[in-house]
């Protein structure tokens, strides 16, 4: 079994127990909770995937998007460091991904900090490239490399 078999990756539905995990997650990892403009974008129907380590566990992931035009865009994506490098932020990488291909959106786009390896590697790996800098998109001084980020994009096939 590949490491990413091991992990159930659901839509979020309207499981309001994994919603308030998602909440609890974002407003631990994030400097600034990241899943606000997913709510905004759709309040009954918000486009969030989750990761759970067994079927009915604990919400341990989340890919938060939106849809913008022909773009599908990663609004938040963070997994609990007890369970990184497991293969599960590739894992709800790919759920977004494949939820694009469905809808017939065009590409998939982010933000995401200059400093921030992990993702930029994570990103990179699952076919995404760099399209632009934005120096000091992140106005907070929470965030590394005086705030620069990175657009990534990747192409729907
Ligand atoms: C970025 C993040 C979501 C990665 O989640 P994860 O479940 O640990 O990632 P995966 O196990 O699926 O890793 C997939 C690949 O990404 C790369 N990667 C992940 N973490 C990495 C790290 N710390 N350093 C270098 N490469 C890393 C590797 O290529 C990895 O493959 P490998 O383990 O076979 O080498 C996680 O570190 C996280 O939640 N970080 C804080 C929130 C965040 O930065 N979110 C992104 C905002 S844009």
């Amino acid at each position: 079994m590949s490491r990413i078999e091991r992990a159930v990756i659901e839509p979020v539905g309207s499981d309001l127990v994994a919603l308030a995990q998602c909440h609890a997650l974002d407003a631990t990892i994030f400097p600034h909770t990241s899943l606000p403009p997913v709510f905004a974008s759709d309040p009954l129907a918000p486009a969030i995937w989750i990761a759970r380590v067994e079927a009915g566990g604990p919400v341990v992931g989340f890919v938060g998007t939106r849809a913008q035009q022909d773009v599908l865009e990663i609004v938040g994506l963070a997994v609990d460091p007890a369970h990184r490098r497991a293969g599960i932020g590739r894992a709800l990488v790919r759920a977004a991904a494949r939820s694009a291909r469905a809808r017939g959106l065009d590409r998939i786009a982010l933000h995401v900090s200059t400093g921030n390896q992990a993702a930029i590697e994570l990103y990179t790996r699952e076919g995404f490239r760099k399209a632009e800098l934005l120096p000091g998109f992140y106005a907070s001084r929470r965030f590394p490399d005086e705030g620069n980020a990175y657009v990534m994009i990747r192409e729907i096939d």
